[in-house]
């Protein structure tokens, strides 16, 4: 495995990455694809490490993935969920984060609603920390996978043009994308109605499109995101039936454009509103490849960030 390091102590966030530490970890994911494809699946590379999951915040796909990848690389793992916890009855991340540690916890992988909750951890204790989500700042795992999953199906990042569809004001995706397909060397564009992209987006580096026709004309991945009604505390659109006439990925467009366009969403699907279920069960889509690949995306990352405790 891997002799290079990685950077950082902790992942928080994609910002934080050198493009070094981006294609260290795409190469070491390559080896643990080659491992959870053999019939024995485990490695015991983080034997007698101990992994808390503290998710605050609902999760199917990350949470899943991180508990598997951590298994595969046959650490000890504790779930911790917030609404089965004494938060419920006022304790705070802090005294609830020091308790588990009392406990001797190795690294813990968080997900929280609060943008920084995984920054103020880190400042605070000593454990590796993992940023699993935090509110609408960053998902660094998620832009780690979906960018592998490109340079997996095209054989390159570089110079390939991603467009990303949807919520981009409400989505730690994107933002996460953003960073990591910029320092990977991709063209990107911003795609949604013009209430749902921050106004300063450019400044990212980013180009901004408002026609979903036009943009499936210039890009070779759509990477769509879903519609976050549950962080909308106000109207952004008049329906979801008008979104998905004007904004939605449908078939009949992508059949129009004509030509073949990789297909990706980090989940959880709105099937009509951001995208069509023939275009997500498409041959061009990858989105069950984003997820496999998350398994191994994410035992690198636990690898190489504890390569850095040694
Ligand atoms: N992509 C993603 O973060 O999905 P979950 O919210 O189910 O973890």
């Amino acid at each position: 495995m891997a002799e290079k390091q990685i950077s950082t102590k902790h992942l928080l966030g994609i910002k934080d990455l050198t493009p070094e530490d981006i294609h260290l970890i795409f190469e070491t994911a390559d080896q643990f694809i080659e491992v959870i494809n053999r019939p024995i699946k485990k490695v015991p590379s983080l034997r007698d490490t101990t992994i808390v999951n503290l998710f605050f915040e609902n999760s199917t796909r990350t949470r899943i993935s991180f508990e598997l990848a951590e298994k595969r690389l046959s650490a000890d793992v504790l779930n911790f969920s917030a609404s089965a916890s004494s938060v419920k009855k006022g304790e705070t991340l802090l005294d609830t984060v020091n308790n588990i540690l009392a406990m001797k916890v190795d690294m813990v992988v968080m997900r929280h609603p609060a943008p920084g909750a995984p920054h103020f951890l880190a400042s605070k204790i000593d454990a590796n920390i993992v940023n699993a989500g935090d509110g609408t700042h960053e998902h660094p795992t998620q832009a780690l996978l979906d960018a592998f999953s490109i340079r997996r199906q095209l054989g390159a990042v570089e110079g390939k043009k991603v467009a990303i569809f949807g919520d981009i004001l409400h989505s730690r995706v994107a933002l996460s994308n953003i960073y990591c397909l910029k320092k990977l060397g991709a063209e990107v564009k911003v795609c949604g109605p013009p209430t749902l992209i921050p106004k300063h987006i450019q400044k990212l580096g980013v180009g901004v499109e408002h026609d979903v026709r036009k943009t499936l004309e210039w890009c070779d991945v759509a990477n769509i995101l879903r519609i976050q009604l549950e962080r909308q505390d106000i109207k952004f659109f008049p329906s979801l039936r008008e979104y998905n006439q004007f904004f939605g990925v449908t078939g009949k467009l992508v059949a129009e454009v004509g030509k073949p366009i990789v297909i990706m969403h980090p989940g959880p699907i709105n099937r009509g509103v951001e995208i069509t279920s023939d275009v997500a069960d498409s041959p061009h889509s990858i989105i069950l490849d984003q997820v496999e690949n998350g398994v191994a995306v994410r035992m690198a990352v636990l690898y190489l960030l504890a390569a850095r405790r040694n």
